[in-house]
């Protein structure tokens, strides 16, 4: 796989998103952030949203769970449809067993870290893992300043798959826009989570892109 484009549905319009999905045709995915008050300071939406946009979406939905006990509720976003399920394993009782049963409902599963969560005491987890997610804010808001901070990590994060000799994507998440975007391909990121670069522009599928000319530069 190259390149590929993920808006977040953070920033748009959420009274009209079947909508605002339909402005985006060339992203890859859909990314939709569940935010559950706990594990986050923020709630947006839940599974009956999510599997209602599922049906009506044209790409496949990219579920980022920032949600406590994730080993209970995840499963029923891959059983609701979505391409890909990614949990916070600083949520996760059982990481390996969650990734193989959202694996086993034929979705990909993904695991995310935040900035502070290390890479290294993951490692033997990668080939459990069809996406990695590397947080670059504090999970919980749109808009927020991308953290170069968490650069060094998607290079350690890369450099481990290949040692490793695994397929897992390397998706970043928060603060990517035109202006970040290189330095992470540049390390090594392959999946680009965008929300408020995408919807805040006058043409969104324009910038998708843009953005996805920019990280291929
Ligand atoms: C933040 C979410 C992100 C957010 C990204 O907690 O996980 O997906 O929507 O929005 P931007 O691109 O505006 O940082
Ligand atoms: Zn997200």
């Amino acid at each position: 796989m190259g390149i590929q484009i993920t808006p977040s549905i953070l920033n748009a319009d959420l009274a009209h998103l079947a909508d605002e999905v339909a402005r985006i045709p060339g992203a890859d995915w859909v990314h939709v952030d569940v935010m559950d008050n706990h594990f986050v300071p923020n709630l947006t939406l839940g599974l009956p949203v999510v599997a209602s946009l599922a049906r009506v979406a044209e790409q496949p939905l990219d579920a980022h769970l920032m949600i406590a006990d994730p080993d209970r509720w995840a499963p029923a976003y891959a059983e609701a449809g979505c391409g890909s399920v990614t949990f916070h394993v600083e949520a996760a009782g059982a990481p390996v067993r969650l990734a193989r049963e959202i694996r086993g409902l034929g979705a990909r599963a993904s695991m995310a870290l935040k900035p502070a969560t290390p890479i290294e005491p993951y490692e033997d987890l990668l080939p459990e893992l069809d996406t990695l997610l590397i947080m670059t804010v504090e999970p919980g808001f749109g808009g927020q300043k991308f953290l170069d901070l968490c650069l060094p990590k998607i290079r350690r994060a890369r450099e481990l798959m290949r040692r490793h000799g695994v397929e897992t994507w390397l998706q970043v998440d928060g603060g990517v826009s035109l202006e970040t975007i290189e330095r992470c391909a540049d390390a090594g990121a392959d999946v680009f989570v965008a929300g408020s670069a995408v919807y805040a522009a006058d043409d969104p599928d324009a910038m998708v892109a843009e953005l996805r000319a920019r990280a291929e530069a």
